[in-house]
């Protein structure tokens, strides 16, 4: 009945053509898109879309999806440098992976290039996965990777970097004993320590030793770099202040300084005047050595290395304005404290006094003295340093640094036997016996030991006299030398030739270096 109605059929006929035009449409379009995946370059006209993600995406793989692009984005911008050579045995890393999507403060950019980073951990695996965090920054760089604190020492001298990380548990040298010789050898470079949680009173023991802020191991990424920018920050006055004091100091450059001329310097030689025996007259002879080496070349410094009983301001008669403590925890002096740790004495020659208090000596070490004898010597021509009696560790290390060490004894036998003992040792200190002059002070005095005498039982070959001259100790008691008080009395007379000759001596070929000493 329904086929008998014409326009049933015609209306039945339509929907069936359109049927069929929709099955034939979405199937060129199936064939189509099968073809462009198979072969891009074929598919004509048509750029290819990126593949969306799926409608609904659960947190965990957004999370995943940002952070591969993050990565992706950082790994295009800054590619890893070559991985640091290998100084440690392996063992557990303590790093957790970078968190995504960072929230930084904004710094200033470093000062000419990059930020310079030293990595100090005795743990290989520390030191790498800290490396690799510091690679993706683009304004950073690790300079170095060092296993222990001597280490660190030596690499941040030579490097210069403006950030260390440094660990507190390491073999030879913890990282708390190397902040502190880092402040003077290496003042330049800001230190972060980086330290497990239980370490909280090592951690504030390295914060009083210099350090300049810290990271608690499993630390993340973004916590490490954070603090790299902000020590950065802290430290930009003093990076600057440093290298402008460098430029200053560089021959040639025209930039007035305040305080002692800087020379030619590392060549200035250090006379250490020594005594096994207190009151034979050290600081005597290192005052007025000081002065007639005055006469053959200018500036000469003298040391007060008597860091625990320093008699310097009362042979002098200067109070001092500031002494060898400023100048230790100052690192690398800038000229303004040179200037006020030289002090010029009425003779000419500058003096740097020791600490005031006794107990202070306590916070210098030898290693501490020698960068100051080297401070002094390239801010002078001659370096006289007066010493305590003691073989303490400041006198073993200055014994490193000086050209001559001059024995001073009386000729008495308690001091022939202590000079013979200490002559003994020499050996084992790496001192050699032409670097030991000696100087038989007061040696005209009545009842002395001939001099002939003590030479032989000495096996010295440089051996100086200087006469018992009332003179000599009238000049120390009004606070100056011989020479002001008398250039031509006795004791005056032989300083001169004493310094002639220590001076000629200095001038002379340094012999082949000696093997380090094994004592301290
Ligand atoms: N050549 C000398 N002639 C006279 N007195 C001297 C001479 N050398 C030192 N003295 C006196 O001996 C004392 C000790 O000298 P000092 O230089 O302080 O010894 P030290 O520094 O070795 O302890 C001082 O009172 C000093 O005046
Ligand atoms: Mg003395």
């Amino acid at each position: 009945m329904l086929l008998n109605n014409p326009i049933l059929l015609i209306a039945l006929a339509a929907v069936a053509v359109l049927v069929v035009i929709v099955l034939l449409t979405r199937r060129r379009a199936r064939r189509a898109a099968t073809t462009a995946s198979r072969s891009p370059g074929k598919a004509k006209g048509r750029a290819r879309e990126p593949v969306a993600p799926p409608a609904v995406m659960s947190d965990e793989d957004q999370r995943i999806l940002t952070s591969l692009g993050a990565m992706k984005a950082r790994e295009t911008a800054a590619p890893p440098p070559p991985p640091l050579p290998d100084l440690a045995p392996k063992s557990q890393a303590a790093i957790t992976p970078r968190p995504i999507e960072p929230a930084r403060p904004t710094f200033a950019p470093p000062i000419g290039g990059k930020i310079r980073i030293l990595v100090v951990d005795d743990n290989k695996d520390t030191r790498d996965n800290v490396s690799r965090l510091i690679a993706f920054e683009q304004d950073m760089e690790v300079v170095g990777q060092a296993f222990n604190g001597k280490q660190a020492i030596d690499m941040a001298v030579q490097l210069q970097p403006h950030i260390v990380l440094m660990d507190i548990n390491m073999p030879d040298m913890d990282g708390i004993t190397a902040t502190r010789e880092m402040g003077v050898q290496a003042p330049y470079s800001q230190i972060i320590i980086m330290s497990v949680q239980f370490e909280t009173d090592y951690m504030r023991a390295a914060m009083l030793a210099g350090a300049r802020d810290y990271q608690t191991k499993p630390f993340s990424a973004d916590e490490l770099i954070n603090c790299i920018r902000r020590v950065y920050d802290i430290g930009r006055p003093i990076y600057q202040k440093m290298e402008q004091a460098e430029q200053a100091t560089r021959p040639g450059t025209e930039v007035a300084i305040a305080g002692p001329a800087p020379t030619d310097g590392l060549a200035a030689p250090v006379f250490m005047v020594y005594s096994p025996k207190g009151g034979s007259g050290k600081t005597a002879v290192a005052i007025n050595l000081a002065v007639a080496l005055r006469e053959l070349v200018t500036p000469v410094a003298l040391l007060d290395a008597d860091l625990q009983l320093g008699d310097l301001p009362v042979d002098l008669n200067i109070r001092p304005k500031a002494t060898v403590s400023e100048l230790v925890a100052s690192g690398r002096p800038d000229p303004e404290l040179l200037s006020s740790v030289m002090q010029p004495h009425s003779s000419g020659i500058s003096v740097v006094f020791a600490p005031q208090k006794p107990e202070l000596m306590e916070l210098i070490t030898g290693n501490m003295m020698i960068q100051v004898a080297r401070t002094l010597k390239s801010h002078s021509q001659a370096l006289v340093v007066d010493t305590a009696s003691y073989l303490t560790d400041h006198n073993l290390a200055l014994m490193e640094v000086a050209n001559d060490v001059l024995l001073v004894i009386t000729p008495d036998l308690p001091s022939v036997k202590d000079a013979k003992l200490f002559l003994e040792l020499a050996p084992d200190l790496g001192l050699r016996p032409e670097r030991v002059g000696l100087v038989i002070n007061r040696a005209t005095m009545p009842g002395a030991i001939p001099a002939a005498q003590i030479e032989k039982a000495l096996k010295l070959t440089r051996v100086f006299q200087i006469p018992d001259d009332p003179k000599l100790r009238l000049s120390l008691i009004k606070g100056v030398s011989v020479f002001q008080l008398d250039a031509n009395a006795p004791s005056a007379q032989a300083f001169r030739q004493l310094a002639q000759a220590v001076w000629s001596n200095a001038l002379e070929p340094v012999p082949a270096a000696e093997p380090a000493p094994p004592i301290r």
